[in-house]
């Protein structure tokens, strides 16, 4: 069964967050779309803490967020624990951060990437698995860091 994805956005998103929705409904994903909504102003942590309980509460597999720069989602989503939210701007990293990482939040940068890119990107985050082994230990690590 395909995940469920849950997506959202602030102002400087809004308009990436449309192909990346496109994209989700051509491949067949269930989405939660937590917002906003259009361009008109508001505050990325809203957003963030929105998606993110979202995931905690298991009504979502994972997650996309997108701002300005994908800087400010990634420092808010990163203060939920149990999220681990990847700021990222190329395909490698997307791929990555999967495959060692486990992360289960992506943030994109709607003025640092373009759609073609950030489509790509989405792709290889949904469709990359954690390569678990040596990679679980630290992820492990990331967990107890979460309870201090
Ligand atoms: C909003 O202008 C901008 O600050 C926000 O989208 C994001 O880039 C923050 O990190």
């Amino acid at each position: 069964m395909k995940k469920t994805v849950v997506i959202g956005c602030d102002h400087g998103g809004y308009e990436l967050k449309l192909p990346i929705l496109a994209y989700l409904a051509e491949e067949g994903y269930r989405v939660v779309d937590v917002g906003c909504d259009s361009t008109d102003s508001v505050n990325y942590p809203d957003y963030a803490d929105k998606l993110c309980n979202v995931i905690t509460s298991g009504k979502a597999d994972i997650g996309i967020l997108i701002c300005g720069t994908g800087i400010g989602m990634s420092m808010a989503a990163n203060k939920h624990p149990g999220i681990r939210a990847a700021c990222c701007e190329n395909t490698y990293s997307a791929r990555m951060t999967r495959a060692h990482n486990d992360a289960n939040v992506l943030c994109l940068g709607a003025r640092v990437i373009g759609a073609g890119l950030a489509v790509d990107m989405v792709e290889l985050f949904l469709n990359t698995d954690f390569l678990g082994g040596r990679h679980s230990t630290r992820v492990e690590m990331l967990n107890e860091l979460d309870k201090r």
